[in-house]
């Protein structure tokens, strides 16, 4: 990757901004001044300083958020805040992006990555990567639930793969049940859904796990970090893609 694009990739400038840096003797490499902005340079391994301060310089990231209710899963929106608006800007720029969406008012683990492949492997229907969650629902939910989950349920446009559902506790006095649930699809609404076709409304839904990552208990509400490397790994498994900094 030239210098001049991998600066502006990771949101130092723009390209005409970067290459007067680098004209100006502010870039390093591997702790050479360089002045060329189309010089050769390998983002994965060459190491890099500006103006004499170490950078990140990895493009690609990949992120655990504990999304909040009352924020969008968008990529940017006029009037309401999104779950990029929660990132730093400089991950935008690097094409950092939520991997599927979750409901506004749902909270929970939310993955993004820069790695469009990665991300396109985890959705596609044909993996099956499990998505757990919990939900509180209306009305008291019992084993011909349990039953009806695990067959699949007719959703009208399409039949719902068949899901685990765990009864946790159940609540007569409330009329309420806490369940988990945990499907292989991600269709829009899916969980509310299928509680709905049960007779159940969903009145509070959060996700407890995506793949093999539990959200990270230390997480509060809004909070992102990323994900270490053993995560990654799990994750680039779960979407059988070689890994590539192993191989290399
Ligand atoms: N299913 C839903 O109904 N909502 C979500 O946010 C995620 C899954």
């Amino acid at each position: 990757m030239r210098l001049d694009k991998w600066l502006a990739t990771l949101g130092k400038g723009s390209r005409s901004e970067v290459r007067q840096m680098i004209r100006d003797g502010q870039a390093a490499v591997n702790g050479q001044t360089v002045r060329d902005p189309a010089a050769d340079c390998d983002p994965e391994r060459d190491t890099l300083s500006l103006r004499g301060t170490a950078e990140d310089g990895r493009i690609m990231r990949h992120v655990m958020m504990h999304k909040p209710a009352g924020v969008l899963t968008a990529a940017r929106d006029n009037r309401q805040m999104t779950v990029m608006d929660l990132l730093p800007a400089e991950y935008r720029s690097m094409g950092c992006m939520p991997v599927g969406r979750l409901d506004k008012d749902t909270t929970g683990i939310l993955v993004f990555t820069c790695d469009g492949e990665l991300s396109h492997r985890l959705l596609s229907p044909a993996r099956h990567v499990e998505k757990r969650y919990r939900a509180l629902a209306s009305g008291v939910m019992d084993e011909t639930d349990t039953a009806l989950f695990s067959r699949g349920i007719d959703l009208g446009d399409f039949t719902a793969l068949p899901a685990r559902l765990e009864i946790l506790r159940t609540d007569a006095e409330s009329g309420t049940t806490l369940a988990e649930v945990t499907v292989t699809e991600g269709k829009f609404h899916q969980v509310k859904r299928m509680f709905a076709a049960a007779g159940h409304e969903v009145r509070m839904l959060h996700r407890c796990s995506f793949g093999p990552l539990e959200l990270d208990p230390a997480l509060p509400e809004g909070e992102w970090r990323e994900l270490t490397d053993g995560e990654l790994k799990a994750l680039r498994q779960a979407a059988c893609m070689e890994d590539r900094t192993e191989k290399a």
